[in-house]
């Protein structure tokens, strides 16, 4: 008897099942969420203790299950013993609510934002975003998942049991050291694949239809998603809503900061096993993951060769199928309306040009990256925005490696890639976009809706955390309020005559700092009022809109002028 058993496990070993059964993190939902970052220890290893940092417990966070339209208030105890921050990846709220770098948490303080959720249905996320932090404090343990449900969704015959047939899958890897102990940093040794913390992890479903809520929470590295026997699959979600149908795939490339939904079609499959691997042999060089980076043994990241899994073939869950429950048996034909903003709205287009910080070899693909030729600086405003703006944004990676661009506020709809449309499973809502390497162009269209704030600005960065925390960040500010003081008849600035065809008069509150900025948050002039009425020329400057930024010791408020 014994002896069978030991055979068993030894042919079970050999097959290659999955051991570990998948973590299935908690949920919480309603108006009051308590969240405590806390340290911890977690048997990645069974057996080893490893130092984590955890929510609500020792590894990941709690899946926050949210209605559109409803209230919530969150609080947030950072326990961990040093500063760092709680962004809602994804989720469209106010930069003071957003949770970025500026928005610190310090030990032992609790955070309280409140905000009204506006998302459509989909699969967001939380995580740390202290500046040169985020890497660290993710790479410890703290993300979690935020499905967000609306009424369109309600009205879908999809999966939606939360574990059963509608399985989150947060898939990391991590370098551990000798002693099984989390390496921070930049490592390219990132040889654990975790599904949801789990290494060689295998979970039962059903045997019918099954959605996975599939985030990319790694910190650098790009999958490549395929099933088994490639075995055909449906995606019906991009970063922030339902796409317009399932799209019919065998291959999903998902990267850093990426979510996916897609449902897979299990209907009489019991007692099969089905893989979710990534095919990383297929990853195009420059892409992280793929057997090589760069086009030469010069261009390389260290320890990126002496890890096995760029550049191979490897699982990342298993799905035993098993009896049905009686859920979704067939795949939707339609899902939702998707209508991006129109490209003859724009009011203003921005250029980002990804690149090395130093040209050389080894630069071009290990960074530190710069995005318009400037680090992060978290005293610097590289971008003022109009609220109410529709925007295109135009992306060039002049580095070797592939970027995921991440823009926090908004979601955008991609235009095009390398100048073609991208396919329809990339036509949906997001937040993520993947940027070629060798001058790889995106081009995305988004509007800046609801929330200004002169003062706090939201971030736009590369999702491989290295990245990010090495400096390819920028900010802007969503600026608004674009009414003229005098319509509101509140003595603070007056701003005369308006409409205008020169000469224009600020007259209000002195010493201030006037700033002169057009639609596409271009600053044109800049001056120093100390005392009595300040006038800017405009007779030079083309007719359209204009907007005053008066930033005095009380305030910073937006003006909007039009210039005939
Ligand atoms: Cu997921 Cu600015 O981050
Ligand atoms: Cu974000
Ligand atoms: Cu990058």
């Amino acid at each position: 008897m014994k002896h069978s058993i030991t055979l068993l496990f030894a042919l079970i070993s050999f097959m290659g099942f999955a051991q570990n059964p998948l973590l299935i993190p908690p949920t919480l939902s309603g108006e009051n969420i308590a969240l405590t970052l806390q340290p911890g220890s977690f048997e990645f290893f069974p057996g080893t203790n490893t130092s984590t940092f955890g929510v609500n417990g020792n590894i990941l966070g709690p899946t926050l299950i949210l209605e559109n339209g409803q209230d919530v208030n969150i609080t947030v105890d950072n326990q961990i013993g040093e500063t760092t921050t709680i962004h809602w990846h994804g989720m469209h709220v106010s930069a003071a609510n957003d949770g970025g770098p500026h928005t610190t948490i310090e030990p032992g303080e609790i955070w309280n934002p409140q905000f009204t959720v506006l998302d459509k249905a989909a699969t967001y996320w939380y995580h740390p975003h202290l500046h040169m932090k985020t890497n660290d404090h993710v790479l410890k343990g703290i993300a979690g998942l935020i499905i967000v449900r609306d009424a369109e969704e309600a009205a879908l015959d999809l999966p939606r049991t939360y574990g059963v047939d509608d399985i989150p899958v947060v898939i990391q890897t991590k370098t551990f050291d000798a002693n099984k102990q989390i390496v921070l940093g930049t490592n390219a040794l990132d040889t654990e694949v975790l599904a949801n913390a789990t290494r060689d992890a295998f979970i039962n479903v059903p045997s019918q239809i099954i959605r996975l809520r599939i985030l990319n929470g790694s910190s650098q590295r790009i999958y490549n998603l395929g099933l088994t026997d490639n075995m055909p699959f449906y995606q019906i979600a991009t970063d922030g809503g339902l796409l317009s149908a399932p799209v019919q795939l065998t291959r999903l490339m998902l990267s850093p900061g990426e979510r996916a939904e897609i449902l897979l079609d299990l209907n009489g499959m019991e007692t099969q096993s089905v893989y979710l691997k990534s095919y990383a042999s297929e990853l195009p060089t420059g892409f992280y993951g793929a057997a090589q980076v760069g086009m030469n043994s010069m261009m390389s990241i260290p320890n990126y060769n002496s890890n096995p899994l760029n550049g191979s073939d490897f699982d990342i869950l298993q799905l035993a199928v098993g009896e049905p429950t009686g859920g979704v048996t067939t795949i939707p034909s339609t899902l939702v309306d998707v209508t991006p903003w129109n490209e003859s709205d724009v009011d203003a287009t921005r250029n980002l040009l990804f690149a090395p910080k130093n040209f050389g070899p080894s630069n071009v693909v290990n960074g530190p990256f710069v995005i318009n030729g400037a680090s992060f600086d978290i005293n610097v405003i590289n971008e003022t925005i109009p609220l109410n703006n529709i925007e295109i944004w135009e992306l060039t990676n002049q580095s070797m490696i592939a970027h995921p661009f991440h823009i926090h506020d908004v979601q955008f709809y991609i235009l095009s890639r390398n100048g073609v449309p991208v396919p329809a499973n990339e036509q949906g809502r997001k937040d993520v976009v993947i940027v070629p390497p060798q001058f790889g162009t995106v081009r995305f269209i988004t509007k800046f809706e609801d929330f200004a704030d002169d003062e706090v600005p939201y971030m736009y960065h590369c999702h491989m955390l290295t990245h990010e925390d090495d400096g390819m960040m920028g900010q802007f500010t969503v600026v608004g309020n674009p009414t003229a003081v005098s319509e509101t008849g509140e003595e603070i600035f007056s701003i005369y005559p308006n409409p205008t065809s020169n000469v224009v008069t600020l007259n209000g509150h002195m010493p201030a700092t006037i700033e002169l900025f057009n639609t596409s948050g271009q600053l044109l002039e800049k001056k120093e009022m100390t005392g009595g009425n300040g006038q800017f020329d405009l007779s030079g400057y083309a007719s359209g809109v204009y907007y005053f930024n008066v930033i005095s010791a009380e305030s910073s408020k937006a003006y909007k002028v039009v210039k005939n």
